[in-house]
């Protein structure tokens, strides 16, 4: 029983797949991750059957009784024993070959047909890789409807979806499990992804490439709307920014504009035009900051400003010289920039 004991906790243990807001691999929300679903269970289906049968024919190879007298077999006995014994060896040899060809013909045609996964007219979204962080650019029908988001993809549910992806720095990974398989963001290369998604909702994605000090902490989401909603969602970051209501507001607004912000962050609307950092045009109707790191809250917007290096040390971003009043101002006009 002590020995029963770990194996006991761990089954007890919660399987990550049912916890909330987590990437999940095995709950598809479109055809790409339910190819890659099936995949996965017809090479765990099968893994077992084998793994199973194995452990079987060793059971039975240990518990078969043996003849423990006669230790030298007559010869004639010897010899067709080998013989059964090659037998049985070469056609195990011959299951396991044909296991293989079936799995790799398998893998080879659910390859095949994700790289043919391209529907007509995709809504193409340009997918930008930074240290670490992830640009979402929509290039619109013409350059003025163009958009441009952070850490967030946001797509209308059951349309075609074509990702074109680019790194500004190193290798990234693109993942988002419920969605797709993986699809790398590489320096001087443009890669692309297809894919659909037919349940509306939001899913959890990560970088799946190691990047550097802060790999673990470049998340993103991926927001599959009803086709109506998607339309209202993107005519809404289409505009501008809304001036600040408010004290408060305006002051934050004055303190971010003369601040070393403007060089890295876009407000559109605002003379802040940087391009080193996302767009904060409509960062609060965003639901994480930091690559998705932290929430969307007041607190913890607070903590990011003051000091990201606290929260993501290596990050960019330095550490930010506002006074305690002006810090209060500038949370209070992000805040209003939904
Ligand atoms: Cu970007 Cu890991």
């Amino acid at each position: 029983m002590r020995t029963l004991r770990p194996v006991l906790v761990l089954a007890a243990l919660p399987l990550p797949t049912g916890c909330a807001n987590l990437p999940k691999g095995l709950d598809p929300a479109g055809p790409n991750a339910e190819l890659i679903s099936g995949l996965f269970w017809w090479f765990t289906g099968v893994s077992a059957l084998v793994w199973a049968l194995v452990v079987l024919g060793l059971g039975a190879a240990l518990s078969w009784p043996r003849p423990v007298h006669d230790a030298v077999l007559p010869l004639e006995r010897g010899r067709a024993g080998e013989i059964t014994a090659m037998r049985v060896v070469a056609a195990l040899v011959a299951i396991t070959a044909s296991i293989l060809v079936v799995l790799t013909l398998l893998s080879f045609f659910a390859g095949r047909s994700l790289a043919r996964m391209a529907g007509p007219e995709p809504l193409v979204i340009e997918l930008t890789g930074h240290q670490w962080w992830w640009e979402v650019g929509y290039p619109g029908e013409e350059p003025s409807r163009a958009l441009t988001n952070a850490n967030e993809i946001h797509v209308p549910a059951g349309q075609p979806v074509r990702l074109v992806l680019r790194s500004t720095d190193v290798i990234h990974s693109f993942w988002i499990p419920n969605v797709s398989g993986k699809r790398d963001l590489i320096p001087g290369q443009v890669n692309q992804l297809d894919f659909v998604v037919e349940k509306a909702g939001v899913y959890r994605g990560q970088c799946a490439e190691f990047c550097g000090f802060q790999h673990a902490h470049m998340g993103l989401v991926l927001v599959a709307h009803p086709a109506d909603e998607f339309d209202a969602w993107y005519e809404a970051q289409l505009a501008p920014a809304s001036p600040p209501s408010g004290e408060e507001a305006q002051t934050g607004q004055k303190a971010f504009l003369s601040s070393s912000c403007v060089l890295c962050h876009t407000i559109r609307g605002t003379p802040a035009g940087g391009k080193n950092g996302p767009d904060l045009t409509h960062v609060a109707s965003r639901r994480g900051i930091a690559g998705h790191t932290l929430p969307m809250t007041r607190g913890a917007l607070a903590a990011w400003i003051a000091d990201p290096q606290a929260v993501k040390p290596g990050a960019h971003m330095p550490r930010s010289e506002l006074t305690p009043a002006q810090l209060n101002g500038v949370l209070a006009y992000l805040e209003q920039l939904k």
